[in-house]
């Protein structure tokens, strides 16, 4: 749930703000302005640091809504210790959630969100989570099998929250989702269904996952998916 926001950022002890730019590794993305937005999920106030200035700074509805999903359901999709990879992370909000609800979470997005990404996660788990989270660069279709090794890298969730809209990468963001999924492994997509071309998307999904309309949140307009990949 969404708290206040407000202009003036709020005050680190000087020890977490030091630990926490020790092991900052992508320099924080230099917005022209920034608000702090809170959040309340899993009994914790999340503060992040976001930016009207790009769509990966921004906190948009369908994380919220998975993220009220997975703090609902956290025992039955036994999150702890889960490995859980997240696409399109923005700002973090639902890798943040995962952490700090005991996954061990890689958080994704293009290059130029990585140092936002990064900075609010760590200030976010930096004292409560069981797994720090990594940040590693993912951009949707390139350089997939070279930088995530179906052999060594496993993921029990994929996570996504609003990565549908009007973009020309939802060819690339398909083979994306199709490659991170493995046997056992569950895809969690969240999206607010806005144009044509989302069911479009969704029906493309559909032919090659298992889906499940796992929650429906008309008052935004959000479905969560979950989906299986399909292996004939
Ligand atoms: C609408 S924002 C959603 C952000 C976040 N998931 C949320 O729901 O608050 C879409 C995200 O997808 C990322 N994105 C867009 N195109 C991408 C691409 N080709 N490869 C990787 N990430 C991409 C953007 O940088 C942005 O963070």
């Amino acid at each position: 749930m969404q708290e206040d926001s407000s202009e003036v950022p709020p005050r680190d002890s000087n020890k977490t703000e030091l630990s926490l730019q020790s092991i900052q590794k992508f320099v924080p993305t230099d917005y022209a302005s920034y608000t702090q937005e809170n959040y309340l999920f899993a009994g914790r106030k999340i503060v992040l640091q976001e930016s009207i200035e790009s769509y990966g700074a921004l906190v948009w509805p369908a994380a919220m809504a998975l993220c009220q999903y997975l703090e609902e359901h956290t025992e039955e999709l036994n999150l702890q210790d889960a490995k859980v990879i997240e696409i399109g992370a923005g700002p973090g909000l639902v890798s943040t959630v995962a952490s700090i609800l005991g996954a061990q979470v890689t958080a994704t997005d293009l290059p130029d969100v990585l140092g936002n990404l990064q900075y609010n996660l760590l200030r976010n788990t930096l004292s409560c989570a069981t797994h720090l989270p990594e940040v590693k660069e993912l951009v949707w279709g390139e350089g997939l099998e070279r930088n995530f090794p179906k052999a060594s890298f496993y993921y029990d969730y994929v996570v996504a929250s609003d990565v549908v809209y009007h973009h020309y990468c939802l060819d690339q963001l398909l083979a994306t989702m199709v490659h991170l999924c493995q046997p056992g492994t569950v895809l969690l997509w969240a999206n607010k269904f806005r144009l044509s071309t989302d069911y479009e998307f969704l029906g493309r999904f559909k032919q090659l996952f298992d889906t499940t309309l796992l929650a429906d949140f008309p008052e935004s307009s959000v479905k969560l998916f979950q989906g299986i990949l399909k292996w004939d």
